[in-house]
């Protein structure tokens, strides 16, 4: 298992965070917005993102899990944890980490306008527009990234690599059955 090269560094990714935190201040002043983070791909960029956030708001989370088990795509999708609480009324802005195909952030949005959200936006830090199948409007983009594997704040593989604190790319060698057998924990710095 082995990262490849770096997409995005952290000084990039920090810079930024801070524009996207200032564009959301801007918009949803006096909106009290709620940030609703998608686990696990979402935490480090919602984390980052509400302490440059200068209007009050509220955040809450949300584990979806798709069925997809490293570079595997499929459309079955779970909600695993929920919201603790209501979102009916609110102005709602999804914080996730990567938009791929897109199947994630629909079933999300529709189970969300099924609870009478006022109004919902979404916000990733990542998008990879090559790959959507489904039409999923995204208002809010850090980085747009191509069609490959990448892994790092906050995003896994196989639950590894989340830790990164930039944007990397994985190499296709991870896929090798020999070479997940091989790895250390000395492979994810
Ligand atoms: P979608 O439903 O295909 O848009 O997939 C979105 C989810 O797939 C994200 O929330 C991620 O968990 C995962 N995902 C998609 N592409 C990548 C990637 O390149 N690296 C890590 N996770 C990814
Ligand atoms: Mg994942």
């Amino acid at each position: 298992m082995q990262i490849g090269r770096v997409l995005i560094t952290r000084e990039e990714i920090e810079t930024r965070v801070r524009e996207i935190a200032g564009q959301i201040s801007a918009d949803y002043a006096d909106r009290n917005p709620v940030l609703i983070s998608l686990l696990k791909g979402g935490f480090i960029f919602l984390a980052d993102l509400v302490r440059h956030i200068t209007i009050p708001h509220e955040v809450d989370f949300i584990t979806v899990h798709s069925y997809r088990d490293g570079f595997t795509r499929s459309e079955r999708i779970e909600v695993l944890n929920d919201l603790k609480r209501s979102v009916s009324g609110r102005d709602v802005i999804i914080i996730e980490g990567i938009v791929d195909t897109g199947h994630t952030l629909s079933f999300l949005e529709r189970m969300l306008e099924d609870r009478s959200v006022r109004s919902l936006r979404v916000c990733t830090l990542l998008d990879k527009p090559s790959c959507r199948e489904i039409k999923v409007p995204v208002d809010y983009v850090g980085f747009k990234v191509p069609d490959v594997f990448v892994v790092g704040y906050g995003l896994d593989f196989m639950e590894r690599f989340r830790n990164l604190a930039y944007i990397a790319e994985l190499t296709s060698a991870a896929a090798a059955p020999e070479e997940k057998k091989s790895e250390t924990a000395a492979g994810a710095k």
